[in-house]
């Protein structure tokens, strides 16, 4: 039997690369919502499109025969005062009631490793806010680490590394962080999908990784040698705090800062034996990154 899978966000890193999977498996017809045109993907079926946009209305009618949802689009430059305006939040709510108005698919969010309780960057406390909306009886909230692959923000991180002077560590380094290759996300995601896993699910390599450590392994991935400069973060946080106030755009925002000093560390060993999922970690997931670019 043939089962449909749509999937929002259908043109950022991971949305493209779950579309592509699915797209090659005769079992699956992929509908991508996106709000501009999806690159080419090869599909075994024809591919379905569907205009979506965060701050439109969902129509249930655009989720029509679907079985699964996996709502990857996220909007990073929203800003609004409370999360419940912030229109991911909205968004969210909107596409949880549409699915319930229309198929009931089974509903996976994607969430992130930032989103927790204490979290107090936008980003991290949107994502948490949004992670109570959902059944979790029913659907599945992913929180993957850091998505190490060529696209999102790690591939904006090697971007940035590329020109970079130096590399600041904020908190002095003295932060820890997970990362999961895209390749085991998107295997647990199928995984997710055929043990009809339902809950939240960390998703990142159980061994965390310090800022310095990090930032040494991506330089050493692409041949560079520049200084880690330890810094303390406040001083930095503040300063673009002013510089986001007059209107100044730079590669970090303060929210990104807040993100580093809020980060914490998980084990996600029952969720992986739970799918019967083995994770690469960072090095291995390098190695991977770089086979793939030749
Ligand atoms: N990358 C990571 O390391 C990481 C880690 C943990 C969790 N996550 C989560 O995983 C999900 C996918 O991340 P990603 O790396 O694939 O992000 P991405 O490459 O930045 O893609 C984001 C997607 O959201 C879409 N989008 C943004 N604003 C929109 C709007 N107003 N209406 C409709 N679509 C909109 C973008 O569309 P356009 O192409 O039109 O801009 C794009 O398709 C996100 O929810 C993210 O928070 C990512």
């Amino acid at each position: 039997m043939v089962r449909r899978i749509a999937i929002t966000g259908a043109t950022g890193f991971l949305g493209v690369t779950l579309a592509r999977h699915f797209a090659a498996d005769e079992r699956w017809r992929v509908r991508l919502l996106a709000r501009r045109s999806p690159p080419p993907i090869d599909s075994v079926h024809p591919i379905e499109a569907q205009p979506y946009n965060l701050e439109q209305p969902v129509d249930a009618s655009m989720l029509g025969g679907c079985d699964v949802i996996v709502h990857c689009a996220h909007d990073l430059t929203a800003r609004a005062r409370g999360v419940e305006n912030n229109v991911n939040y909205s968004a969210a709510q909107a596409l949880i009631q549409a699915n319930e108005d229309g198929p009931r698919a089974r509903l996976i969010f994607v969430s992130t490793l930032s989103a927790h309780e204490d979290s107090q960057s936008e980003y991290g406390r949107v994502k948490y806010a949004t992670e109570q909306l959902i059944d979790c009886e029913r659907h599945t909230v992913l929180r993957p680490g850091l998505i190490i692959g060529d696209g999102g923000l790690f591939r904006r991180m090697l971007t940035q590394l590329q020109s970079a002077p130096c590399v600041p560590l904020f908190y002095f380094g003295r932060r820890n962080l997970q990362t999961i290759w895209i390749g085991d996300l998107v295997k647990a995601i199928e995984l997710v999908i055929a043990k009809r896993a339902d809950g939240l699910i960390p998703l990142c390599h159980p061994e965390p990784v310090g800022l310095g450590d990090f930032y040494a392994s991506l330089l050493v991935f692409l041949n560079r040698r520049v200084p880690l400069i330890p810094l303390p973060g406040e001083p930095f946080y503040w300063s673009l705090r002013v510089a986001e106030a007059i209107g100044l755009r730079l590669p970090f925002s303060s929210d990104n800062v807040l993100g580093v000093k809020h980060l914490r560390c998980v084990n996600p060993r029952s969720a992986l034996d739970r799918l019967g999922l083995d994770v690469s970690d960072l090095q291995t997931s390098l190695q991977r990154l770089a086979a793939a670019r030749t």
